[in-house]
């Protein structure tokens, strides 16, 4: 959960127009240390715009991105779009649940770590490819993943 201090810095540097309730949320969600959105602070970011709070229910429930489940502290993007795909992003995937030993979609049991699959973000000349925060991976294979892995425990 995102401190509500935080939730109304955001909102005031955003702005309180509807227009900017995305933004608000994804700022929300970084800020979170679990990457989510929780339901107080869903309810605060609504009054601060004065929108019906199933309108922002609706935008988190709209976007893939956003979740009102607590996620993990390191979000790992493996790309599922072509490029990666033919390059073996299935075979990274298994690799990385293998690693982390949890399925794809549910955080690690120290909420460290949440692999979800995404579409290409635009590094298809390294692929397969991971993302994590904002940083990319490419040219992966089972000992690189576990050096990826390990830079971030901890962490
Ligand atoms: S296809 Fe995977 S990054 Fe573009």
């Amino acid at each position: 959960m995102c401190d509500q201090k935080k939730v109304l810095e955001i909102i005031e540097n955003c702005g309180t127009c509807e227009t900017k309730l995305l933004e608000i949320l994804l700022e929300v969600q970084n800020a979170s240390e679990l990457n989510y959105i929780s339901a107080d602070n869903a309810e605060t970011i609504a009054k601060a715009l004065d929108i019906p709070l199933s309108k922002v229910y609706e935008v988190i429930s709209f976007y893939s991105m956003l979740s009102m489940e607590p996620r993990g502290k390191h979000i790992i993007e493996v790309c599922k779009s072509s490029a990666c795909h033919v390059k073996g992003s299935k075979e990274v995937l298994k690799m990385l649940e293998e690693i982390l030993g949890v399925t794809a979609w549910q955080p690690t049991e120290d909420n460290n770590f949440f692999i979800e699959e995404v579409n290409c973000f635009g590094a298809c000349d390294i692929a397969p490819a991971i993302k994590i925060g904002s940083k990319v991976y490419g040219n992966l294979n089972k000992e690189k993943l576990i050096q990826i892995i390990n830079s971030y425990r901890g962490v």
